[in-house]
């Protein structure tokens, strides 16, 4: 549309309209937003067109970006970016971990914030359910992946937020009973199917209910290496309970250190703002391939053939 029908449609107050131009030329240099070449409309003015980065922030889009945006520039996740120098300087070591800079500014860490701050617990569910709808129809679509999941009983989704990727898998294999392990405040008022999908609240670190197999999808990333272990040795025991052995699929983005140094596209500047993310928020880190085979394999786990890691012995 042109500025004078975008004036109207924001209701920006006509005195404004000259920032508002301003804030167009911005977003059409980033990519938000373009222009359309052929102007025919009476005035003669420039009108602006939506691009796929601006689509992925409408409202009404399935896979919208935007709460992940919103939860970016929240005052409470802007806040500990301003931490980092004070973080950064002194030693703050609580047993097994760093406190990181978001305790720095609000004293818990940010699952117990969630816990405490509904609006945050929210809008936080709402980013990753969004992410699990883009991943669960990639991942379900694809014959090469959905193999993962072939032939297994039972699923527990760790971590599995409000349940966007469990209800999926759930949907696609009507035999396999699954389970959305999360923090109790997280699946509070979440009710499953009678059929293969129900709710169970809990803490990772202590008990993860039997299965077949686990999921930990965007979960190891939020961790240090010890309490990774930690993670990993719980899924062990929740695996190997009924006797069988099981398997952990893991879903994370893969940092590539040896490749990252000749690249600087979208996809490296991602991967490493997300790594930022993860020390200033969480205290985890995004992985290299070496980096998450070492941690599986002083787990003792096997990689299986379709892991995308190297198999050291064949899956039997
Ligand atoms: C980055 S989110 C990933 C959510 C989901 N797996 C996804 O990818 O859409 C991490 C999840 O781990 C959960 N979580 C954090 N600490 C946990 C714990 N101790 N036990 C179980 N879940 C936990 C959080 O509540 C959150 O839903």
């Amino acid at each position: 549309m042109p500025l004078s029908q975008l004036i109207i449609s924001l209701q920006i107050h006509p005195s404004k309209t000259s920032f508002i131009q301003r804030l167009m030329r911005i977003l059409i240099n980033s990519g938000f937003i373009a222009t359309k070449n052929n102007i025919n409309n009476d005035d003669n003015e420039v009108e602006y067109l939506l691009t796929d980065s601006s689509m992925l922030l409408l409202k009404n889009n399935p896979l919208s970006m935007t709460p992940f945006v919103l939860l970016s520039l929240d005052p409470v996740m802007i806040k500990p970016w301003h931490q980092l120098s004070t973080w950064l300087m002194k030693n703050d070591c609580d047993g097994d971990r760093d406190r990181m800079p978001f305790e720095t500014e609000h004293g818990i860490i940010l699952w117990d914030y969630a816990s405490r701050v509904p609006k945050l617990n929210l809008l936080f569910n709402d980013v990753t359910a969004r992410d699990a709808q883009l991943v669960s129809s990639l991942l379900l679509g694809d014959e090469k992946w959905k193999e993962v999941f072939e032939g297994l009983e039972s699923l527990v989704d760790v971590g599995g937020g409000t349940g966007t990727m469990t209800m999926a898998i759930a949907k696609s294999f009507p035999k396999m009973s699954c389970v959305v392990f999360d923090l109790p405040h997280v699946v509070a008022g979440f009710q499953g199917n009678d059929e293969n999908l129900k709710y169970v609240g809990g803490n990772m670190f202590e008990a993860i209910p039997p299965c077949d197999a686990i999921l930990l999808k965007w979960i190891l990333h939020d961790w240090n290496d010890k309490e990774c272990m930690n993670i990993l040795m719980k899924c062990k025991e929740a695996i190997t309970k009924k006797g069988k052995k099981g398997k952990v699929i893991i879903i994370d983005m893969v940092v590539d250190d040896e490749d990252n140094n000749n690249k600087k596209d979208d996809e490296v500047e991602t991967q490493l703002f997300f790594d930022m993310l993860m020390m200033v928020e969480v205290g985890g880190k995004e992985r290299s391939k070496k980096e998450s085979i070492h941690l599986t394999n002083d787990a003792t786990f096997r990689h299986t053939a379709n892991s995308g890691h190297p198999c050291p012995e064949p899956l039997k």
